[in-house]
């Protein structure tokens, strides 16, 4: 079958699976004494080793090939000499371009075993995206997106943050439209078959205010509450959806086992 959007999603489906299998690869060394420096060294020559190139350097300023985000820290988190301990929790968020598309994707790693608020937390989280995701088709609107998210989430008593949003991708990084994670049902622009988008909901255990420190790019919940996300690349096809940033080996949520 050939779609006018086929030769994209091929292109988006080698650019997704790479960033997987970065996060796949990191997996193992994701542990108590290693550095988010290291995480990123690690990862930015495997994304290189493999006929790619990580989007977040040099992307507007930033330093660094992708961001470590560390307990409250919401998003955006840059790798530095800080160490990881036991109980930390953190998301990965790895986006790698093949080609001149792109493939963007999070998860959450836990180290230790982690508190049962960590890990409600983090649960509802994977399961908001995927609920998402698993909605998608041509005809539905945005709004259906954001709504199965924060009723979801809400529901158990977390927030869904504001300040940042799921996008447009393909040969470009961030563009239109933006993915809100909450919303109201039926509203919002109706999803068409070839839009390529992001679904990275973060959610808060208190509330979903943040503010952004003064290296200008982390961002922190405001009541240094605990923060999860997850991320995934997804594709609308004719009569549903296909998940560019899969993982290889099965590795959805903590424990990756
Ligand atoms: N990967 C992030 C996203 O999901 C963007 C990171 S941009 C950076 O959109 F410059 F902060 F790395
Ligand atoms: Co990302
Ligand atoms: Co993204």
């Amino acid at each position: 079958m050939m779609n006018s959007y086929s030769e994209k999603f091929k292109k988006m489906k080698i650019a997704g699976n790479l960033a997987s299998k970065t996060l796949d690869m990191i997996t193992d060394f994701i542990k108590p004494g290693v550095s988010t420096n290291k995480i990123d060294k690690l990862c930015y020559e495997f994304i290189k080793d493999n006929g790619g190139f990580s989007a977040p350097l040099f992307y507007r300023g930033y330093k660094k090939s992708l961001c470590t985000s560390l307990n409250h820290v919401v998003c955006h988190g840059i790798p530095s000499e800080k160490i990881l301990e036991d109980d930390d929790i953190i998301n990965v968020d790895i986006t790698a371009i093949v080609d001149d598309y792109h493939g963007d994707t999070s998860r959450m790693f836990c180290l230790g075993k982690p508190s049962v608020k960590a890990n409600n937390l983090i649960n509802a989280t994977y399961e908001a995206m995927m609920k998402a995701i698993k909605i998608l088709k041509p005809g539905i609107k945005l709004g259906d997106i954001g709504n199965e998210i924060q009723s979801y989430v809400e529901d158990k008593g977390f927030s869904v943050v504001r300040d940042f949003c799921g996008h447009g991708i393909s040969n470009v990084f961030h563009e239109y439209p933006n993915i809100l994670h909450y919303g109201k049902k039926n509203t919002g622009i109706t999803l068409e078959s070839g839009m390529t988008f992001t679904i990275e909901p973060m959610i808060n255990y208190g509330k979903y205010d943040v503010k952004i420190l003064d290296d200008g790019w982390t961002a922190v919940t405001k009541d240094k509450s605990l923060s999860a996300q997850f991320e995934h690349t997804v594709g609308i096809t004719e009569n549903g959806y296909e998940i560019f940033t899969k993982s290889d080996k099965n590795y959805t949520r903590p424990p990756y086992i």
